[in-house]
């Protein structure tokens, strides 16, 4: 994933476009360059209302724009600070269904400054469609993000 790798640090360091336009274009970057990844967003927390709210996102438009801690994958990477990988989500109880083709999820937490503040959410039609390379790769992009991370941005959707 070296060049993909490279276009992830390019359009981070793009200093040019608003933060949450990177953050789309991130979205957009990897859906389109891994057939595996059906749609890619993120989700940031309000930690006082204890909430997830969905941010930019690259795939087909879901209901589930705003979800409590502890409920679904998200929600449950929300409170455990680590990554959730799910096979097969049929074998979840505490699963949210965006679309009924989802086979498969990988939740990877986003550290800012040491804290929680959100994901990255992978959603794939494939089953068993992740492996230690993604979670490896997306903890990765998260690093990324946490260093060219503006001082001063709040994303706008956890006031939502
Ligand atoms: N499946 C997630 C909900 C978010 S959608 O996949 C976009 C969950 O169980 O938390």
């Amino acid at each position: 994933m070296n060049t993909l790798r490279e276009k992830v640090t390019q359009i981070l360091e793009n200093e040019t476009e608003l933060f949450s336009k990177r953050l789309q274009n991130l979205c957009d970057l990897l859906r389109n360059s891994l057939d595996r990844y059906t749609w890619v967003g993120f989700y940031f927390a309000n930690a006082e209302n204890k909430t997830l709210h969905l941010g930019p996102f690259s795939g087909t438009p879901t209901d589930h724009t705003c979800i409590p801690f502890g409920k679904g994958i998200c929600g449950q990477v929300a409170v455990s600070d680590d990554y959730f990988l799910v096979p097969d989500v049929t074998a979840q109880d505490n699963y949210i269904a965006c679309s009924l083709s989802v086979k498969s999820e990988l939740v990877v937490p986003l550290f800012v400054n040491g804290m929680n503040i959100g994901q990255i959410d992978i959603d794939s039609e494939k089953i068993d469609a992740f492996n230690e390379q993604d979670v490896d790769f997306l903890t990765w992009v998260n690093a990324q993000i946490a260093q060219s991370w503006p001082v001063d941005y709040i994303p706008k959707e956890i006031n939502g």
